[in-house]
Formats: C-alpha cells, structure tokens, sequence
C-alpha cells in the first residue's frame, strides 16, 4: 500500500512539474514579439532549396526556436547562428545540436534578435506575424549586406518584390 502511495505522490509531482514548466514556456511565450511554432518538414525543405546554401556559408535564424532550421542548414554544410530568447528552446536547440553531431556548426545566441549582428550573414531566415513583418523588412535592409539572401516564412515583406515564391515561402536579395 505505502508503495502504491510512493507512486502516485511520483507521478503527481512529475505532472505538478510539467505543468509549472509549461506554464512558463508559455508565459514566456506571451511576451514575446514572436509565439514558437515550428516550421513544417515540407517548408523547410522549401527553405533550404531556395537559400541555395554553399558550403561555409553564414545562415542566421531571426527567432530559431528548436533550432529545426539550424540543422537543416547546418547539415548543408554552413555556419548556423539562432537567435532564441525562450530558454527552454535555447536549451532543446543547443543539446539537440550536441546529439545530432552539429555543435561545431550551430551557435544558439540568447538573446534578442533585434541585436542580431546581420553583417556576418549570407542568408537570413524571418518566420513572422504579419504585425511585426514591416519590423523585420526595415531591420534586415537596414543591417544586411547587400547581396544577402532572405528566406521568409509566412508572410512577404510589405514593401519588396520577392524573387521566388513557392508554399508561402519568400525569398529576397538585399
Ligand atoms: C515563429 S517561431 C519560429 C521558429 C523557427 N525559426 C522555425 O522556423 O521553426 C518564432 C521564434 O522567435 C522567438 N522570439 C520571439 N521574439 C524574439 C526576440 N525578440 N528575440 C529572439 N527570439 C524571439 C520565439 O521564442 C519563437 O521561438
């Protein structure tokens, strides 16, 4: 009986964690520019085919959540920097990388996009509501290098013509 009661009283706590963890994340969540969802297989396959990756190639990930689109890229042989403020995606994206062999070409930044560093990037990814779009189109024109190739998810820049389209994927060159 006092097993049985062990057992449960584990299991309660295990749920009573779990949900206190997810209701941070999703606390978290709410405050940001941005909610975490996750780009779909079939998107980032169309992603990666429009980014044309080269080998080498710096990729940065505005908002990189699990870290799915760094790994995508890095597996084509680039530099991945994420830019994620939610720590528990931080967390699951850098020991995703640690597990999947990718560590060497992933770099998980905490911090906030708005202070990305766009200079260094040869391809930029954007996945954004279409509130904050006009943000993200004067921010990466602003402080990308011209020639810089931009993937963006969901919806397209107000003001720029892109040069492919294909599944609500975007892509422009600065
Ligand atoms: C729509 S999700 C995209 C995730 C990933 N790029 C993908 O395509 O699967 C947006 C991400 O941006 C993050 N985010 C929102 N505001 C942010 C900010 N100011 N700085 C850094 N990350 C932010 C969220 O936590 C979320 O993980």
């Amino acid at each position: 009986m006092s097993v049985l009661i062990a057992v449960v009283l584990i299991l309660v706590s295990v749920a009573l964690l779990f949900i206190i963890l997810m209701g941070i994340f999703y606390a978290i969540d709410f405050f940001l520019d941005l909610p975490y969802v996750g780009t779909k297989r079939q998107k980032i396959d169309t992603i990666i085919k429009l980014s044309k990756i080269k080998k080498n190639q710096t990729v940065i990930d505005l908002g990189s959540g699990d870290g799915r689109l760094l790994f995508a890229s890095a597996q084509k042989g680039a530099y991945a920097i994420g830019y994620e403020l939610n720590p528990f995606l931080v967390l699951i994206s850098r020991f995703h990388a640690q597990l999947k062999g990718l560590s060497e070409n992933v770099m998980i930044h905490r911090q906030n996009m708005w202070k990305a560093d766009l200079k260094v990037a040869d391809i930029i990814f954007v996945y954004s509501l279409k509130k904050s779009i006009k943000k993200f189109e004067d921010f990466v024109y602003k402080n990308a290098r011209p020639g810089t190739r931009v993937v963006v998810n969901l919806h397209p820049f107000l003001d720029k013509k892109p040069l492919k389209e294909k599944d609500g994927i975007y892509l422009y060159k600065v």
